[in-house]
């Protein structure tokens, strides 16, 4: 779906831009091209953004599971 018609973004690009490391809408804007004219995409861009940013940050939380936490060998639970 286009988010900005006057430079031809697509939200499949800010999902790629994000995936890339832009994760912010001042990166968008530099590397997109989005708000740069009449700047009525800003709200979709922004929201394009923020759904894609919390999808892979809560993507990147689920690959570290409670089996992968290991405490130092020194550590010793002390009773409450
Ligand atoms: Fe994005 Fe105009 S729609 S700058």
């Amino acid at each position: 779906m286009y988010v900005c018609l006057c430079h031809g973004v697509t939200d499949t690009h800010i999902k790629e831009a994000v995936a890339q490391g832009h994760q912010r809408m001042r990166d968008l804007r530099r590397e997109l091209g989005v708000t740069r004219q009449c700047g009525k995409c800003a709200s979709h861009a922004l929201a394009v953004l923020n759904d894609t940013t919390a999808k892979t940050s809560s993507s990147a939380r689920q690959e570290v599971s409670p089996k992968d936490w290991s405490l130092p060998m020194w550590y010793s639970p002390q009773p409450v």
